[in-house]
């Protein structure tokens, strides 16, 4: 036998096989196995070896020329992985153990001192902190583009009036950028929240080891200054038990998702024949099989539908995590497949409504004619408050008013002044002015306000935020 046949035998023994003589079945093999899932962790898993590579030969555990070779044998297998060419074997179970076994493979038996004071424990932990750290860098980027698009659409609607709703019944008239802005907001929230987890990722755990920390002295913060981290871990048995990380990661793309389901449901409201807000774009909208009239909002449902599994994520992962003992257990592995789920689940669906915002043709009549005179029955109220009547009575007197002009059917500025001064006899005859939307928005001028100018504050502050010019 050759001796590269040799050798590929040799790499392909399981690293357990000094323990376990007997052949795992191949039931198990397929059960266990990571690797459809975790080889997208490849350049982190790369990553950190090599930085491991460089704290063994630190710690005189390699030798310079030793640490060289592993190092460019690394590099080898990650443009393998890069290019599509690597061969996995039903054997790997997992990243890790494919990328080493493929280093020994390409360098010989020196592959074999990679793992010298490391677990799969804490090579895993640190790899889904790198991960983590760079999708929390992607998911903020994502974000900030939907953000944009959202202010733009503002922008573009900063006159346009809409009626604002509680309890989806039309309860005051707003402007159509302040009711975007407040996607905007939402999405400044998830963004900080997504900071703030890519903050707690920051610690190194490499070194942990199994759980009681590496046999040999290595220089943790150099390791942790290779991959760029803040701070290491400050407890072996927690590094490697910890997915509080994922977690939040996860409760951070949940909340976010929420945000862009309710966006979502608005959208397929306003689209509705009943609203009629919004026209949306052929490119984003589908038709039905059967019925020709049909112009249907997909995009916006299944971005409202793909929520439960993003909700769905965070759920798995704290179930998983809620029964286990310290440290760890090979349950974590699930963390996994709801992360990258998750976080897929997220990004498409932000991509996707910042390519349909812009897109967005709203009816701005139709809109208008929406929030007709009852929407002023506050304002209405307001004249008497300003002339000293309490703000209780106020509104006594003018539910009486609508109930009157309910009853004759016609609309509140329709009613004469008599019905006015018969509800209260406060009312003077310049009542009839407060029926002007322009008036009505412009009084709201307190800062996060519908009016004009507090939503012009609002835009340009939106706009520095996100660094748009005007
Ligand atoms: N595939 C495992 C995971 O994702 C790696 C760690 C396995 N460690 C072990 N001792 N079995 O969690």
């Amino acid at each position: 036998m050759s001796r590269q046949r040799a050798r590929t035998r040799a790499g392909m023994r399981k690293a357990w096989a000094g323990r376990l003589a007997g052949r795992t079945a191949p039931l198990v093999e397929a059960f266990t196995t990571s690797l459809p899932v975790d080889r997208a962790l490849y350049p982190h898993d790369i990553a950190g070896s090599v930085a491991h590579v460089r704290a063994l030969v630190r710690a005189r555990l390699l030798t310079r020329a030793e640490g060289a070779r592993l190092e460019r044998g690394l590099g080898s297998v990650r443009r393998e992985l890069e290019r599509g060419q690597f061969r996995f074997h039903a054997a790997d179970e997992d990243i890790h153990m494919a990328v080493e076994r493929r280093l020994t493979e390409l360098i010989g038996p020196l592959g074999g001192k990679l793992h010298t004071g490391r677990s799969r424990n804490d090579q895993v932990a640190l790899d889904v902190r790198l991960w983590l750290r760079a999708e929390c860098e992607a998911m903020d980027a994502t974000l900030k583009g939907l953000q944009r698009a959202l202010l733009k659409l503002a922008r573009r609607h900063e006159n346009s009036l809409l009626p604002g709703y509680t309890h989806l019944q039309r309860a005051q008239p707003i402007l159509l950028a302040h009711h975007l802005l407040a996607y905007r907001e939402m999405l400044a929230r998830d963004r900080g929240r997504f900071r703030d987890c890519r903050e707690r990722a920051d610690e190194l755990p490499l070194g942990a080891g199994a759980l009681a920390g590496a046999g040999f002295a290595l220089d943790r913060p150099f390791v942790a200054r290779q991959l760029g981290f803040a701070r290491v871990t400050a407890n072996s048995i927690d590094a490697v038990a910890d997915r509080d990380a994922a977690a939040e990661f996860l409760a951070a793309a949940a909340i976010t998702m929420v945000h862009l389901s309710r966006l979502g449901e608005e959208i397929v409201l306003w689209a509705s024949e009943e609203f009629g807000f919004v026209e949306l774009p052929d490119a984003f909208a589908t038709g039905s099989s059967m019925m020709p009239q049909k112009k249907n909002p997909d995009v916006a449902e299944l971005v409202r539908g793909r929520t439960g599994r993003v909700i769905g994520a965070l759920v798995a992962l704290l179930t998983t995590l809620k029964g286990l003992p310290l440290a760890y257990n090979r349950d974590l592995q699930e963390d996994k497949p709801v992360l990258f789920d998750a976080a897929r689940t997220l990004r498409e669906a932000a991509a996707v409504l910042t390519a349909m915002v812009p897109k967005l043709a709203f009816r701005t009549k139709r809109m208008a004619a929406a929030a007709d005179g009852l929407l002023l029955a506050t304002d209405v109220a307001d004249v008497l408050v300003e002339r000293g009547v309490p703000f209780r009575e106020a509104h006594h007197a003018v539910g009486a008013l609508v109930r009157e002009a309910e009853s004759r059917g016609v609309a509140l500025s329709a009613l004469p002044i008599d019905a006015y001064r018969a509800v209260h006899a406060a009312f003077g005859d310049d009542v009839l002015a407060v029926f002007d939307f322009a008036r009505s928005a412009a009084a709201r001028r307190v800062a996060g306000a519908t009016g004009p100018e507090a939503v012009r504050e609002q835009l340009a502050l939106a706009s520095r935020c996100l660094n748009i010019q005007n």
